[in-house]
């Protein structure tokens, strides 16, 4: 029996993807490449994981070191990926970092906060700003996911300072969906919950393997089934906000969680 042909929801756009070496970042760089993007721009700030992915994902996949905290570097990425491919049609703004250590609001490190805020909701917002500057220039219909997270509707006993700033996105998000519509921009944003990636690793949790993951998982009563929460579980919801699926979906916070805490 013939293999069914993929229908690829992404043919000839041009995508940015901040935090893409690795994680939730490198699965969704993937999947836009698999579905016809006819460029995918990784932005990150770990070289030579973002170049040996870009590599990996073939010759319409490049890589353009850029630390989003840098407004600069950011509106050089976004005029960069003009210049070469003629115009942006997705940005996803997913680049992230977790709390340092486990702090509640009494230990709160502020010197941490304010790192972990310029990369969290200054970075975001200036990727929000600089992506929808090229295609209103541009006059592309185009589509802005940003990652928040679970915690952005929740309290947590242990991440003040990420749950605050993923808070912010969906701030974000709900402004720039209001003010950009006009100009047919949808910006929505994605809503993980523990996902099995190396910020869980480097964090606190200190994920080494599936089992951890999903010990943790099932301690928070995530109801997903058998199965931990991978990358590709989130990427196919980006992929579903930069299509024409979702045409008319616009400032809407996509929880992906498995059932967390409901
Ligand atoms: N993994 C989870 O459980 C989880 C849950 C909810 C939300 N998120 C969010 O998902 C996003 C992606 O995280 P992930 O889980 O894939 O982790 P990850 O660590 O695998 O990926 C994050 C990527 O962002 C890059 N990055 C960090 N700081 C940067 C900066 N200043 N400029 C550019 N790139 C930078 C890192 O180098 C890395 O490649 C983050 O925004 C994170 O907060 C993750």
């Amino acid at each position: 029996m013939a293999e069914p042909t993929l229908k690829k929801k992404l043919q000839d756009k041009v995508a940015i993807v901040t935090g893409g070496a690795s994680g939730i970042g490198e699965a969704t760089a993937r999947l836009f490449a698999l579905h016809g993007a006819s460029a995918v721009v990784i932005a990150d700030v770990q070289d030579q994981k973002g170049q040996d992915v870009a590599a990996s994902i073939g010759a319409h996949c490049s890589y353009f070191r850029c630390d989003v905290s840098d407004e600069v570097q950011v509106k050089s990425l976004v005029e960069s990926t003009v210049q070469t491919y003629g115009r942006l049609d997705i940005m996803f703004s997913n680049a992230g970092i977790l709390s340092k250590s486990m702090q509640n609001v009494l230990d709160l490190d502020l010197y941490n906060y304010d790192r972990l805020m310029a990369v969290n909701v200054r970075g975001m917002a200036a990727c929000v700003k600089h992506a929808a500057k090229a295609m209103v220039e541009g006059g592309v219909r185009g589509s802005v996911i940003c990652t928040a997270s679970v915690g952005a509707t929740l309290g947590t006993e242990i991440f003040t300072d990420y749950t605050m700033s993923k808070h912010a996105i969906l701030g974000l998000v709900k402004c720039a969906s209001m003010q950009l519509g006009a100009h047919g921009i949808r910006v929505n944003c994605v809503s993980p919950g523990p996902t099995l990636t190396s910020i869980m690793n480097a964090s606190t949790f200190q994920f080494q393997s599936v089992e951890d993951a999903e010990k943790l998982q099932s301690s928070l009563g995530l109801k997903g089934g058998k199965e931990v929460m991978v990358p590709d579980h989130v990427a196919g919801a980006v992929l579903y906000l930069a299509s024409d699926d979702s045409q008319f979906v616009s400032g809407h916070n996509l929880v992906v969680d498995g059932g967390f805490k409901t």
